[in-house]
This record gives structure tokens, sequence and C-alpha cells, in this order.
């Protein structure tokens, strides 16, 4: 695996090297991203992956100077993926100066769900995505589904700003007890960990009854954020999206449960298609 840390080698490196799918992570890699590096594999000549703790994405009160850094051990993984190129920034060579121009996605799709938690998150977000697209000029980018609202915007994004790029969905990995893996999840102490499956579980449960016929969505949320407000969590939200914008659905839409809860200091997300 060749590893650039500068735009202009890695540009030079990506010349003629044909169709090229691109994975970009923030690194402490797990089994759910070299999923992703082994289907963007099946689309592309050459799999490039970057990492990149994007300071631009995380709010003054989160966990950008905690974020675990674990560069060593991501290409030793990287390499077992076969992936061929990583571009691996500093801040300086992203950020050699304050970056003035940010995009700044449609409010009706950053106002809501993880939007309304984390302000300006989706603006910092779709910055770097659409600076790593001009750098790396991929063919298709893959991105998974945990992340279901950034995976909206960015194909939001592609579409409507025309790039020549297809955005492909990776389902999430799961633990076997049920739990998304995320990067996340080493925050938590061993006895959040054995309760942490409880959100994926109330989303299964919602799932269950609304396609056993249940109209009530609103009774299932409720029902849902209670549980686990009495399990020791402080739920964001719960609730039932229409798949296409994560507005409120109408009859015959296709739906996605969405939930987003704290355990101790740690704050995870999930969801399900239905
Ligand atoms: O999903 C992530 O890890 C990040 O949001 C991304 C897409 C790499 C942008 O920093």
């Amino acid at each position: 695996m060749q590893i650039h840390p500068t735009i202009t080698t890695l540009r030079k490196a990506l010349a003629n090297v044909g169709r090229i799918a691109f994975v970009p992570t923030m690194g402490n890699l797990h089994d759910g991203h070299l999923a992703l590096m082994h289907q963007a594999r099946q689309h592309a000549d050459v799999v490039v992956a970057s990492i990149f703790v994007n300071r631009l994405q995380f709010g003054p009160k989160e966990d950008f100077d905690k974020y675990p850094r674990t560069f060593d051990n991501d290409c030793a993984r990287l390499r077992e993926a076969a992936v061929d190129f990583l571009f691996a920034p500093d801040e300086q060579e992203m950020y050699p100066a304050p970056q003035r121009y940010v995009l700044e996605p449609d409010s009706a799709h950053t106002r809501i769900l993880e939007g309304a938690v984390r302000p300006g998150h989706f603006a910092g977000m779709a910055t770097v995505v659409l600076k790593l697209f001009n750098i790396v000029q991929p063919d298709v980018a893959v991105f998974g589904k945990k992340d279901y609202q950034q995976l909206m915007i960015l194909s939001n994004m592609v579409r409507e700003l025309a790039l020549p790029i297809e955005i492909v969905p990776g389902e999430t990995t799961r633990a076997d007890d049920g739990l998304a893996l995320s990067s996340r999840n080493g925050y938590l102490s061993l006895e959040e960990r054995a309760e942490a499956p409880r959100l994926h579980r109330q989303l299964l449960r919602i799932r269950e009854h609304i396609l056993a016929g249940e109209q009530d969505h609103l009774h299932l949320e409720t029902e849902a954020m209670a549980d686990l407000a009495a399990h020791g969590w402080q739920p964001d939200y719960i609730t039932v999206r229409r798949r296409s914008d994560l507005q409120t659905p109408a009859a015959g839409d296709s739906l996605v449960v969405l939930g987003a809860a704290r355990l101790g200091q740690t704050r995870l997300i999930d969801n399900l298609e239905i």
C-alpha cells in the first residue's frame, strides 16, 4: 500500500491508475470500515482510503481531541484488506489556512436529527468530503449506512453539484449482540458495552411492529425512548422517517427508523431500514 501525506504526491500516483473507488475515514478502523474497503474493491481497479480526523465537523464541546488516533494499526488493517493507496494528510496539508469556503447543505437536511444535536456538523463533513473528492477524483465512493443522514446528504451533494461520482451505500456491520460497530464504541466501559445493544433491540422492535401493521409511530417511538431512559440512557431521538430525505413519512413511503442516545459519556447512533 502506498501512503501519501500530501495532495501533490497522491495526485501524481493516481494519474492513470484506472477506475478509482474511494473510502474516506477518520481512522481507528474496525471491521465495518474493512467491509467498506472490500465493497469498494468490487467497483474499481484501485481502492483509495483516507484517514483524516476533520476538525471542521466537530463541535467545540465534542471529542475532537480525544478521538482515537491509531495510525499504525489502521495501516496494518488496510494492508490486510489490500487497499492500494492511503491518503493521510495532516491538518496543515488539508487546512493550510482557515477554510473560508464551506459547503452548507440544504437546511431541511441539516437542522433535523444529528444536525439538530450537532450544529455545523454536516457543513464541516460535506466540506471535507467535497475537498477529498477534489483531491482523489474517485469514480465511486463508499459510505456506510450507519451514518444514514451523512449518506443522504452526500448523495444529494453529488447529485446537485453534478459530481461524476457514484455513491455506493455499505451495510452496517454489527457485533454478534447487534451493536453497530463504531469507533466510539471504544469509549464504553464494560458495563456500558453490555447495555449498548439495547438501542439496536429497540429499533428492531419498532421495525417488527411496523411490519406487523402498527401505524402509530409516535407510540412506538415514545415507548422506545422510555425504555432507554429507564435503563440509564439519555435518548436524543428515536424516530421513523422517510428514507429518501429523512422527513416525516407519508403513506406508502419507504421507511427507516433512526435512533441516537447517550450512554454515560458516549453518544451512540444506529438505524434500520424497514
Ligand atoms: O464518516 C466519517 O468517518 C466522516 O464523517 C468522513 C466521511 C470521513 C468525513 O470526515
